[in-house]
């Protein structure tokens, strides 16, 4: 078994990137985020998930992800408000399952907090935003039938069952992130094969061809796509008898 704590610090940095990779060991800590676990465990953030700077948050997503660093602080802000720890200038992956702070219910891939915990993948969850995604390619429209199928599940199953605005913006940017950031964002696709193997196994999956993209991702690439789930989502729910379908009152996380 590898152990990093037995490795003098030059080695754990030489064992970070796309070569390596490793499970959390029995200290270390996790999110509830498929993509901020990923990249702990093959290094690109702190192996045991604690303590993490702006300037590792941002380095970590361009360096493996070609997210640019704009995008990168902006979301590093977003995860500080969740560090119970009044001014703190980092954030422990752990901290971001707060519930009702950026964490919410209907989630992909974890129960919801009313049924046990946020933080670990869920297997039943899963199977049901997978069985949106039909066969090989996963289109942003089958990534919006997935995210409504949960939140209906969610408030017909969970009695505590709440969203709230900021939430809401999370699950459109989630569903948007794991098909145009972790696949093409021209053509707005991903590889099913891909994906499943990032959620179920929290690590890149480079041996069925997945490489870091060529292109540089930005806000604005995420903005459009959240707000095409958007519209497909509109299309889809039924409108109310006699009303019109509530409309968020923000676009989005408020660009
Ligand atoms: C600093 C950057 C990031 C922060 C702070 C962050 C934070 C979070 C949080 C708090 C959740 C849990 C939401 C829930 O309750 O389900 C989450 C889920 C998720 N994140 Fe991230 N995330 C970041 C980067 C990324 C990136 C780059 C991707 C790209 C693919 C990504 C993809 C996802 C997906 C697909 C989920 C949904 C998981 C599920 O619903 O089971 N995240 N993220």
């Amino acid at each position: 078994m590898k152990s990093t704590l037995l490795l003098p610090a030059w080695a754990s940095l030489a064992l970070a990137g796309f070569d390596t990779w490793s499970p959390p060991g029995p200290y270390e800590v996790r999110a509830p985020c498929p993509m901020l676990n990923t990249l702990a465990n093959h290094g690109f953030l702190p192996h045991h998930g604690k303590d993490i700077t702006r300037e590792v948050t941002e380095n970590a997503l361009f360096d493996a992800l070609n997210i640019n660093k704009t995008l990168g602080s902006f979301l590093f802000d977003f995860a500080l408000t969740t560090n119970p720890v009044a001014n703190s200038t980092t954030f422990s992956l752990n901290d971001l399952g707060n519930h009702n702070i950026l964490e919410h219910d209907a989630s992909l891939s974890r129960s919801d907090a009313y049924f046990g915990n946020v933080l670990t993948f869920n297997q039943s969850v899963f199977d049901e935003t997978k069985s949106y995604w039909k066969g090989k390619t996963v289109t942003i429209e089958m990534a919006a039938r997935a995210r409504l199928a949960r939140i209906k599940t969610s408030k017909a199953t969970n009695p505590t069952y709440s969203m709230s605005e900021l939430g809401d913006a999370f699950t459109y940017g989630e569903s948007a992130a794991y098909v145009v950031v972790f696949g093409d964002k021209t053509t707005g696709t991903v590889k099913r094969s891909w994906v499943e193997w990032l959620f179920e196994h929290e690590q890149l999956p480079q041996h069925l061809g997945w490489r870091r993209p060529a292109e540089l991702f930005q806000a604005a690439d995420l903005d459009r796509y959240m707000q095409e789930i958007e519209n497909i989502t509109a299309g889809l729910e039924k409108p109310k008898p006699g009303g019109h379908r509530a409309k968020r009152q923000n676009s989005h996380f408020g660009w």
